[in-house]
């Protein structure tokens, strides 16, 4: 029998949707809560004094006034960008073309792509991100390296090699037929091995042919249990360019179905200037949206419709989007993503923010019967908080007359330095390493 480790504090527990249900109804904290940890995953959540009765010879690591949460889901990264996050000046076309494309030329080198998986994938830990969706470049090396790097910290992860073969420079573009054969190699040595799930990743409409959207779409038809992912309707220049590329498209949303890339497995970044057609065709097909709130401000793409679209029943989730995003923190995600929602008329609450970074994430991506919330059978992935991790946090959090109150302010001012702890697959993380370059 494997050991059991019993975490006791204050637990973080979802039983439904607060975006389509009333938040109180779908989630609540546990102020004297408890979770059991049995090898790999979770084997049962409720009040401390039961379950310490039910399992005396579990060892005990009490966490106090901690939040325990599930991992933060990131849906929506890019891992190779981690050394140009931060970029100045640029919108996106001109950011891509000028800090991204050549950053991701270097990630050719395996030992470079290598560095900068570690790299990113510590960092993403350090802030209490146990799983993320990313892509990669268009090298098929950055693939291995990111999986082989997650596999060796034993994280679920998402990913696929990014497809593009016109609109990037030489050197960073494949063909129809190579984005093919290179993702159906990677896909059938990563797909399933371990914790690693395959992404088939057409970067966006622009930077592919309709060749290449439609290889891509059979290769998709070929494998429907792998997710698709891409970008949708981020900048008003883009969808004007994406118009020009596409003359025949019905409108963005278009370009990806009519070569067979819309499904319920699909995931798309941004999505923040939709038509109405193409809102009514993701509810009905189900595919799932990401929320980019930093990035989206960052790159001053815009503010997207997060609670009309929850109101369609759209899955949704929350993502960083580094480095196009200006940070890997989900606190920082969270924090912006209600800002924007503020711009937009919608207060959200901290238990909607706090699910959509762990179980809305996980259903975008199609992992919620493994991730996202604290439940007997889920891998036993957590997020320790401090909720009074810093001076300015500790006096807010202190005046607080409810338990929501005292976690907001970690919500909107906290970074990793709110991180306590993280467990991945029912191990807590040796310590937290600080990143050397
Ligand atoms: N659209 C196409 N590629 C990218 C990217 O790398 N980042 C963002 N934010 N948008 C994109
Ligand atoms: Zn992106």
């Amino acid at each position: 029998m494997s050991v059991q480790t019993l975490l006791l504090g204050q637990t973080f527990v979802a039983r439904g949707n607060p975006l389509e249900t009333p938040w109180q109804d779908a989630v609540s904290v546990n102020t004297s809560g408890a979770v059991l940890i049995d090898g790999a995953q979770i084997s049962a959540v409720g009040d401390a004094s039961v379950l310490r009765a039910a399992h005396p010879k579990a060892k005990i690591v009490d966490y106090g006034m901690h939040l325990i949460c599930p991992g933060f889901v990131d849906a929506h990264v890019h891992y190779p960008q981690t050394a140009m996050i931060a970029s100045w000046g640029k919108q996106l076309i001109d950011w891509l073309n000028t800090y991204t494309f050549p950053e991701e030329m270097r990630l050719e080198d395996p030992v470079y792509a290598k560095s900068i998986a570690s790299r990113y994938l510590d960092l993403a830990l350090d802030h209490g991100t146990t799983t993320m969706c990313s892509f990669a470049t268009i090298h098929p090396t950055s693939v291995d390296e990111f999986f082989t790097q997650a596999s060796t910290r034993d994280m679920r992860v998402v990913a696929g090699k990014t497809c593009m073969d016109r609109n990037a420079p030489d050197g960073l573009r494949d063909t129809a037929q190579t984005a093919y054969d290179d993702s159906k190699t990677l896909l059938d040595r990563w797909h399933g091995t371990g914790r690693a799930h395959y992404a088939i990743t057409p970067r966006f409409a622009p930077t592919s042919t309709p060749e290449q959207l439609d290889a891509l779409g059979a290769l998709w038809h070929a494998h429907p249990d792998c997710l698709m992912q891409t970008h949708i309707s981020e900048q008003l220049p883009e969808i004007d360019w994406v118009r020009n590329l596409y003359p025949d498209a019905r409108d963005y949303l278009d370009t990806y179905e009519t070569h067979g890339l819309l499904g319920a497995r699909a995931v798309f970044g941004h999505a923040i200037h939709l038509e109405p057609r193409e809102i009514d065709r993701i509810a009905e097909t189900g595919a799932a949206l990401v929320h980019c709130p930093t990035s989206n401000t960052f790159i001053g793409s815009g503010l997207m419709d997060l609670a009309g679209l929850a109101t369609r029943r759209i899955p949704l989730g929350l993502a960083t989007d580094t480095g196009g995003g200006s940070s890997f923190s989900m606190l920082r995600t969270m924090a912006a993503a209600y800002e924007i929602a503020q711009l937009r008329g919608t207060a959200l609450h901290p238990a909607q923010l706090l699910w959509l970074a762990t179980a809305g994430s996980a259903r975008s991506l199609h992992l919620q019967d493994h991730i996202g919330t604290l439940r007997a059978g889920s891998d036993a992935d957590l997020a320790i908080l401090d909720l009074e991790s810093t001076p300015a946090i500790t006096q807010r959090a202190r005046e607080a007359n409810t338990v929501w109150e005292a976690i907001f302010p970690t919500v909107m001012m906290g970074d990793d330095r709110a991180i306590a702890d993280v467990w991945i697959a029912g191990r807590k993380r040796a310590c937290k390493e600080p990143v050397t370059p």
